[in-house]
């Protein structure tokens, strides 16, 4: 039987998305046009043909040049309203969005115009659709400690609109413990901090997020599956992973969505959660995670309804608002 119509069903909270991930190649275009930006395709298709990753890089060299077209308050509306809608479509009903504010100040658009475009959004999605939403600021791992500082000085004003910290960008060769002291400065000025790890990246780096930036949650973490005492410690910790199916298959961290590893956490009581990380460039937003993921592993109902569950468990809504939802 197909479990499509139960996924559709079910409310969720998506906790690992990207909102420069959820460019789609016509608003990209549509941007682009009235921006004056040239951008290095012809056409909606030939976008869309240039997505085709052999990993994490290949992926995030097109992804930087994509979000080359937002430049203004009203760029940055437009991409998280039209996410927002595809969450309403989902019956995502609480998002935690990742924006990564370098990829833009560095292009010379200030930090204000980026957060208060996605804000805006996110205010009238609450209000039109009911969908709550929660900030995560990311800094660029490839990038300097200091630049990531510099990007943490900008954010202590809008304190009240970012609920936390993250890592993205280039994974390996780049450890979180680069960045232990702006994580220690960041928690202590109040932000929450989640780190990608255990991507491409191996074990170690699962547990320096641990223990170097104290995160509450790890993004992707697959890879802790190979220390047998990682995987005790995230067990017995209850310590959630963010994990984007289609992105593993997309940027080949898997060869196949059967061979994906969730099912089998799952199974241990590892706390892992669904997501979609980029969906305009994986192919899918988060049912369609679901449905391909479900369909490749032969999830049974009861396994969706713990992971549906596991993302309003795993989120940084109060106790309150998770007990609404579980
Ligand atoms: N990994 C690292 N950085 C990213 C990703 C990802 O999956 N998506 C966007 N930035
Ligand atoms: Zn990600």
């Amino acid at each position: 039987m197909s479990l499509t119509p139960l996924i559709a069903s079910l409310p969720k909270a998506e906790l690992h998305l990207h909102i420069e991930g959820t460019l789609e190649p016509e608003l990209m275009f549509d941007i682009a046009r009235r921006n004056g930006v040239t951008l290095p395709y012809q056409s909606v298709d030939e976008i869309r043909a240039a997505y085709d990753f052999h990993n994490l890089q290949s992926f995030l060299d097109i992804y930087y040049a994509g979000a080359a077209v937002l430049l203004h308050e009203q760029d940055f509306y437009d991409l998280t309203y039209a996410y927002l809608l595809r969450c309403k479509a989902d019956n995502v009903v609480h998002t935690e969005i990742f924006f990564d504010p370098q990829t833009h100040t560095a292009r010379g658009v200030a930090f204000e115009t980026v957060l208060n475009g996605i804000t805006r959004a996110c205010e009238d999605a609450r209000r039109e659709w009911g969908i709550s939403s929660l900030l995560i600021m990311c800094f660029l791992r490839h990038l300097s400690e200091e630049a990531a500082f510099e990007t943490l000085a900008q954010a202590l004003p809008y304190k009240d609109k970012i609920i936390g910290v993250g890592l993205d960008s280039s994974e390996v060769g780049h450890p979180p413990a680069k960045f232990a002291r702006v994580f220690e400065q960041a928690r202590a000025e109040g932000f929450l901090a989640v780190a990608h790890a255990g991507e491409e990246g191996p074990p170690e780096y699962v547990y320096e997020a641990l223990d170097v930036l104290n995160v509450a949650r790890i993004d992707h973490g697959v890879r802790s599956e190979e220390d047998e005492a990682l995987m005790e410690r995230l067990i017995a910790e209850q310590m959630p992973l963010t994990v984007c199916p289609l992105s593993n298959l997309k940027l080949k961290v898997v060869g196949h969505l059967n061979q994906h590893n969730l099912r089998r956490m799952l199974q241990r009581g590892v706390m892992v959660t669904v997501n979609s990380d980029d969906p305009a460039y994986f192919g899918g937003y988060v049912n369609q995670n679901f449905i391909e993921l479900a369909a490749a592993l032969d999830l049974s109902e009861a396994e969706i309804r713990t992971l549906c569950q596991n993302s309003f468990k795993a989120s940084f809504l109060s106790s309150e608002e998770k007990e609404a939802w579980c």
